[in-house]
């Protein structure tokens, strides 16, 4: 529609039809569970009738036929015909589930992440979804918090890049700017993922600095990649709660980022104002959002039932709630909703099917996301049909494999490990068993709801040791398929242990008993603490929840199909007690550097470090670094290169990282920052030389007051295989 015609539209909405458009209920409004259309539950949440009729989005209903039905129906209800925004959370895939993002990001490629994001989206856009709640970029440090498996990992610089590669995928922009794909909302604004010991929606509370610093780039690579939606997050920043919060919303996102986009607020955040304390009753809390530029209240009834109030007492002015509106509609006119003639919609069921190309991508891509993180003796690649292999553990034969945000996606569309190893074994040398069940009280997990997804796990009850026992005395080679219950991972899956579970463990003690070699793969939707499987299992393979296609992957990897190349995106700890646990921390005054004293920073009773640091990961092949050169050209540029071989007979992708130390600034600067990284392709015995280039101007860092000054004097230029283990060489800028 033109623009003119968009806003004739907007001069001819009653105040109700407009206060209609920042309303987003859930699909339990307009349908029955059976799929008919409802009434909707306005008791529940004490939204009238009349108000729910006239809501301008609906939230996580999917399905093309569900969604004519219901814009059909809103269409030929409404005196002014507004189509409905179907918003969803399609966080890694819809039909095609890719690894979580938390493996993504240990992918180090963007470029593949970006297909994966635009596979996802233009699956959903053809079922009728107009916008994701993707990407979510928080960054996480803290292992115990479980929505580290909706993050890409604890780094500024990666997180923004793979922001910016999932915006573009979703979004898929023309030259013109116009929309491809469909929506991307970036949440959750702001800092989120530094909930006050990884407990789930706990307290921020950082300084605006660090802020800057660390958390907010990459929100604002999503926003500067075009992305039209922002959604608050739950948590209180600095004491108050994102959703009201004007310095992050007004201040930060809209002045400084110049997000002139929609603003959706979590599910409820705005009503949750009020059992945060800083709102009396709904209609402050409505206040309170929409003078932060709160556009749409997501599922609480407060705008619906407050913001007309609010404007009659003068409370908030007619042109806040105009603004709101504007943005709302102008975002259905981006997506072309207004040049759909629901009234005739047809009544074709969605065709979604699977395709190979697809299921590629999503097999690459778990193939990419999977890390070793130890290989004693070269135990792995296995030849096919040599040893005998037992493999064991609840997910030897599971389809759980894609942890608990693909919503939409359909469990038979698994692979599992058994099935991809299959591929490469016979009967002879491959046998499989469940051996236990994920958990002692599974009862437990259940009670914290989801159990319908607690109830979908049968291998619970498991417990087949004796079994175990008997067919790993007979193999060669044991494989352990093992790692969190889907719900110990995910939004509200917090944990204060964050090692396999204990039942798991057990089984690995036994069976490590009879001296086969093993090998584990570990499962979870966070970093695990593998201390004590590293000590006494000969390789470890950590999978993250890698999606439909993981089993292939594995399979690939396990069997030397494919050389690892997977890189962690977070520090795996030793134990929960270093949480929050991250590489690019400050010295302190008394660093830990090996001296013999007693007064360090450091644990008394934990080595230092992680276990597997950032950037981290093994392959197949020995790749040689040298000749590092660090080049300041006196303008504007630093350049750097150095040579990689690759020693070995296979080809090996290898993710060349560069971090930076700045060594003495105004305020303490971290030990080092990842600065960039080339993944680059080395065929058997080949050498490259790498290059990067450093912007001078770039060099700066927020100062006491949130000010952006330039590094001075010493910097440390490091290059290397992970944060550990680099060359470094030293300039003065
Ligand atoms: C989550 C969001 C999600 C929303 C809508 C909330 O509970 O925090 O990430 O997008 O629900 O489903």
């Amino acid at each position: 529609m033109e623009e003119r015609d968009l806003v004739a539209l907007f001069n001819s909405l009653s105040l109700d039809e407009k206060i209609g458009q920042l309303v987003q209920l859930s699909g339990d409004f307009f349908l029955e569970s059976d799929g008919a259309l409802a009434v909707g539950p306005d008791e529940q949440l004490g939204i009238s009738p009349d108000l729910y009729k006239i809501a301008g989005s609906v939230l996580n209903v999917v399905g093309k036929d569900k969604m004519l039905q219901i814009q059909r129906e809103n269409i030929v209800n409404s005196e002014h015909p507004i189509p409905l925004l179907f918003m969803a959370d399609i966080i890694y895939g819809y039909r095609t589930v890719f690894p979580i993002p938390l493996a993504l990001g240990c992918s180090w490629d963007l470029s593949l992440v970006q297909q994966a994001y635009q596979i996802l989206a233009n699956e959903a856009r053809n079922d009728g979804v107009n916008v994701t709640f993707s990407p979510m970029v928080d960054l996480v440090r803290d292992a115990r918090w479980g929505r580290c498996l909706e993050s890409t990992g604890e780094d500024p610089l990666l997180n923004s890049k793979f922001a910016k590669a999932m915006v573009t995928g979703i979004q898929q922009e023309d030259e013109n700017g116009n929309l491809k794909g469909i929506v991307s909302c970036v949440k959750h604004f702001a800092a989120y993922g530094a909930a006050e010991s990884g407990k789930e929606y706990n307290t921020v509370d950082m300084s605006n600095r660090e802020l800057r610093q660390n958390y907010l780039p990459a929100y604002k690579a999503a926003i500067d990649a075009g992305c039209r939606m922002v959604m608050s997050s739950f948590n209180s920043f600095n004491g108050i709660p994102a959703t009201a919060n004007k310095y992050l919303m007004k201040q930060i996102l809209r002045e400084e980022f110049e997000f002139n986009g929609v603003v959706i607020s979590d599910f409820a955040a705005v009503q949750e104002l009020v059992k945060h304390g800083v709102a009396e009753d709904e209609r402050s809390a409505s206040k309170l959002a929409i003078d932060a530029t709160t556009d749409i209240d997501m599922k609480s009834p407060c705008y619906a039932n407050s913001l007309k109030d609010l404007l009659n007492k003068a409370e908030i002015e007619e042109q806040q709630v105009d603004n709101a509106v504007w943005r709302v509609l102008k975002l259905k006119n981006e997506l072309g909703l207004f040049e759909t003639d629901y009234r005739q919609a047809n009544n074709s069921s969605s065709d979604l099917n699977l395709p190979d190309s697809s299921r590629n991508i999503a097999r690459k891509m778990a193939t990419e996301s999977v890390v070793l993180l130890k290989n004693s003796n070269n135990l792995l690649p296995l030849k096919s049909n040599k040893d005998k292999i037992l493999l064991v553990g609840p997910y030897a034969d599971s389809k759980d494999l894609i942890g608990l945000w693909a919503v939409h996606a359909d469990k038979n569309d698994c692979i599992t490990i058994h099935e991809g190893m299959s591929e490469y074994s016979d009967l002879n040398h491959l046998k499989s068993v469940t051996g236990c069940g994920f958990v002692d009280d599974i009862k437990k997990l259940r009670n914290f709801g989801n159990s319908d997804i607690a109830n979908s796990f049968a291998v619970d009850e498991v417990d087949e040791l004796d079994e175990v026992m008997k067919l790993a005395s007979s193999s060669d080679v044991v494989i352990f398929a093992v790692g969190e219950h889907e719900l110990q991972s995910g939004e509200a899956g917090s944990r204060t242990d964050i090692r396999i579970p204990e039942k798991q463990r057990r089984l690995m003690k036994k069976v490590a008993k009879l001296h086969k070699k093993m090998v584990l793969i570990s499962l979870s939707g966070r970093p695990i603490a593998l201390t004590k499987e590293s000590q006494y299992i000969d390789a470890i393979l950590q999978a993250w929840y890698p999606g439909i296609e993981g089993g292939h992957a594995i399979a690939d990897i396990i069997f030397g199909k494919e050389n690892p190349s997977g890189r962690l995106s977070v520090s795996m700890p030793r134990s929960v007690g270093q949480e929050p646990l991250y590489y690019n921390t400050m010295n302190t005054g008394r660093p830990d550097e090996g001296q013999k004293t007693r007064f360090l920073s450091r644990y008394t009773d934990c080595d230092r470090g992680a276990l597997y640091p950032f950037g981290f990961g093994l392959s197949y092949s020995e790749v040689c670094y040298k000749d590092l050169k660090v080049e300041d050209t006196q303008n504007h540029e630093i350049h750097i290169s150095v040579k990689i071989k690759n020693l070995s007979e296979r080809a090996v992708n290898e993710t060349v990282q560069l971090y930076l130390r700045d060594m003495v600034g105004q305020v303490t600067r971290p030990i080092k920052e990842l600065r960039d990284f080339k993944k680059i392709n080395l065929m058997a015995h080949e050498s490259k030389q790498v290059n990067f280039e450093i912007v001078k101007d770039q060099l700066v860092y927020y100062d006491y007051n949130e000010k952006l000054v330039p590094m001075k004097g010493e910097l440390q230029i490091m290059v290397g295989k992970n944060s550990e283990d680099y060359s470094t060489q030293t300039i003065y800028i």
